[in-house]
């Protein structure tokens, strides 16, 4: 069979897909790379032969679009810049896998949801919480009806980014992780709630927690976490938590039903479910975490080949890997109501419809809508304040000190992929 041809746009997590590539379990080849920060990339041009891989780089999208023999491109700057990629690299007749999130704008994700309509390739939203063995054996037990009907959930992620700060963000003034919303990076939560229960949510409260010195000291322009209220068609209430919290790394979901509860995190998931003993009235059982069908083990414990095994499974029309998937429309099930639940904190916590663009009446409401933090999409009254308490204001000094450290760290500890 020929070989899939892969081109990445972004050298740090999207380099993972590239160096995943080989455990996926289906025919892919990483042949581009595509990144315009010149250090980054020439570390990158140094030590991927050492892994058999030899892409051609590129520090233009477009030319790599052009000039590139590629299949599929997966979609890895700046979180909320993708959307304009995804849609260049559709109308270019390539598949996409998106990195988080899909979108910044109501505006983009009509034309997201238009861009893929009018392909018919295949888009994949690369939301790797939803296959954390926990998550996934959640999901798969609440299909299975273990807990009855939902009558409620809720979910967090909570990761203190602010040790690694320089490292994400380089010291640039304007990187997103600078700006963006509070509620913004909101999938790695509600993305495990969606995709268990396969629903739409239909309305969104937010509510912010402040900037805080910790994250402040390292530039830092937003609130530190946030927390989204949302409601389902039928009325049962979700709740997701998410951002930089003073604690170790947490991943976690509860789905409550009429029959019990499942609690999952990581690697686990324990069932809940009355015990019938008035004393003691609740009994937990640690539920097996099941193989997963149609998945190699192989793959199973390494979620970014197992994100491309799902993703080329769509493309190759592997049945067992379609129940998988996380398509646009999902994959705005999960970032729209991060995106209005900061609408709902700016106008003081009030409930803010989340538009479903499955619908296509909904849409021209929406097409012209860019209101976000970003100036380079907004402006005038569209544009937002990235923090609802009162803008943050940050001197140079720490942005340069950040540079400073990330310098050090590329040439003391450099590391693919991820660094
Ligand atoms: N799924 C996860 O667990 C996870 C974890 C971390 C990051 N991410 C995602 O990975 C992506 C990258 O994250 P990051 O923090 O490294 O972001 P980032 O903004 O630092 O950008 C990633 C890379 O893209 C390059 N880049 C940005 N815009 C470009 C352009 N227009 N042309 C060429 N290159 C460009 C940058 O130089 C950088 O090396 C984001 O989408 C983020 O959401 C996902």
């Amino acid at each position: 069979m020929k070989k899939i041809r892969l081109g990445i746009l972004g050298a740090t997590r999207g380099l993972s897909y590239g160096m995943s590539a080989k455990k996926c379990g289906l025919p892919v080849d990483l042949v581009a790379v595509c990144d315009n920060f010149s250090p980054l990339i020439e570390k990158v041009r140094e030590r991927l032969p050492a892994l058999g891989l030899e892409p051609e780089y590129f520090s233009d999208f477009t030319e790599m679009l052009n000039k590139a023999d590629i299949d599929v491109v997966a979609i890895a700057n700046s979180a909320n810049d993708h959307a304009r990629f995804s849609i260049a690299a559709l109308n270019a007749g390539k598949h996409v896998l998106s990195e988080l999130l899909p979108v910044q704008t109501p505006a983009e994700a009509v034309a997201l949801v238009e861009a893929v309509e009018r392909s018919g390739k295949v888009y994949y939203y690369a939301e790797n919480y939803c296959y954390r063995p926990g998550i996934l054996e959640a999901a798969r037990l609440f299909r299975e009806g273990v807990i009855g009907d939902l009558i409620y959930a809720e979910a967090n992620f909570v990761n203190d980014l602010a040790a690694r700060w320089h490292l994400l963000t380089r010291g640039i003034r304007n990187h997103w992780r600078n700006y963006v919303p509070s509620t913004y990076y909101c999938t790695h939560s509600i993305g495990p709630m969606v995709f268990a229960l396969r629903e739409h949510p239909v309305r969104v409260t937010g509510f912010e927690v402040p900037n805080q010195e910790f994250m402040r000291e390292h530039g830092a322009r937003c609130g530190c976490a946030a927390i989204e209220i949302m409601q389902l068609a039928n009325g049962v209430p979700l709740r997701s938590t998410h951002g930089n919290l003073r604690r170790s790394w947490e991943t976690s979901m509860r789905l409550v039903g009429t029959k019990g509860s499942l609690e999952a995190c990581h690697d686990s998931v324990v069932f809940y479910y009355p015990s019938g003993d008035c004393a003691s009235p609740f009994e937990g059982r640690q539920m097996p975490i099941r193989p997963v069908d149609g998945i190699p083990d192989s793959v199973f414990q390494d979620e970014v080949a197992m994100q491309l095994a799902i993703f080329l499974g769509q493309i190759l029309n592997e049945p067992q890997l379609r129940q998988y998937d996380i398509d646009v429309y999902q994959a705005l099930d999960m970032a729209l109501p991060g995106i209005m639940a900061y609408r709902s904190i700016v106008n003081g916590n009030t409930p803010v419809a989340i538009p479903d663009f499955r619908e296509k009446s909904i849409r021209e409401e929406y097409r012209h809508d860019n209101i976000c933090t970003d100036p380079g999409v907004a402006s005038g009254a569209e544009l937002l304040p990235s923090h609802s308490f009162g803008e943050i204001t940050v001197p140079d000094s720490i942005y340069e000190k950040e540079a400073a450290l990330l310098k050090e760290s590329m040439e003391k500890h450099f590391k693919l992929g991820f660094y």
